[in-house]
């Protein structure tokens, strides 16, 4: 498997990026639904100076993505990941992030933040009224199940920084600098991981 950026995939390829959308978000109502909705967004990162995209290809096949947005100046948000269902657990998700935080380091990142949408019943906060002690609730989310992302980033060192309750959506945060850095190793804050 090798990790290219974006401008060096194919046509069929930038069409597998948008496929692998559809149905590596299969369970999440909310996600994209049609290959039309995915075109878009795989667009999305082509021509903005302000996106970039990281496929990994196998074979000649793309079987995950990742992208970056440079929302703020030293905090960038990773969106989207995903990899194909028959792929998944093979270490792809794993290579991909961390592709991704070497370039947003090179790019002047101090963190990455993601939100991860719950709209199916894969953490405990599905369903659940995180109030009226939110902050007791936040430290107490755990996944239901493994289709939630949550345990994925937890394992690769991302911690939970907040939620918006209606919309049950978590933030994350990957603090990681420069000057701590080690080569494909981001240096990350305690307790994560
Ligand atoms: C989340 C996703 C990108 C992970 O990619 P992946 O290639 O399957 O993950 P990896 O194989 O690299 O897993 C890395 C580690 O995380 C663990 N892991 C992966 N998914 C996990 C999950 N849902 N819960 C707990 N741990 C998980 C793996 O066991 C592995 O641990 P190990 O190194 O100790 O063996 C992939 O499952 C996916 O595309 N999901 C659907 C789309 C999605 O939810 N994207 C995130 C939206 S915010």
């Amino acid at each position: 498997m090798e990790i290219v950026p974006f401008a060096a995939i194919s046509g069929d390829q930038r069409a597998q990026a948008a496929a692998i959308l559809v149905s590596a978000f299969a369970h999440q109502p909310a996600a994209w639904r049609t290959l039309d909705e995915a075109e878009r967004e795989v667009a999305r990162f082509f021509g903005d100076p302000e996106r970039s995209a990281l496929a990994a290809v196998e074979n000649g096949r793309l079987i995950g993505w990742i992208g970056l947005i440079r929302g703020y100046d030293h905090a960038f948000e990773l969106h989207p990941i995903a990899v194909a269902p028959e792929f998944q657990g093979r270490g792809v998700g794993r290579a991909l992030i961390g592709a991704l935080e070497d370039l947003a380091r090179r790019d002047g990142a101090l963190s990455l933040y993601l939100g991860a949408d719950d709209d199916f019943g894969g953490t405990s906060l599905f369903g659940a009224d995180p109030f009226p002690d939110l902050l007791t609730t936040l430290a107490n989310v755990e996944p239901v199940g493994r289709r939630h992302p949550l345990g994925f980033y937890r394992k690769l060192g991302f911690a939970l920084c907040g939620i918006i309750p209606d919309s049950r959506t978590f933030c994350w945060r990957s603090g990681f600098s420069r000057a701590s850095a080690r080569p494909g190793c981001a240096a990350r804050p305690g307790g994560r991981g």
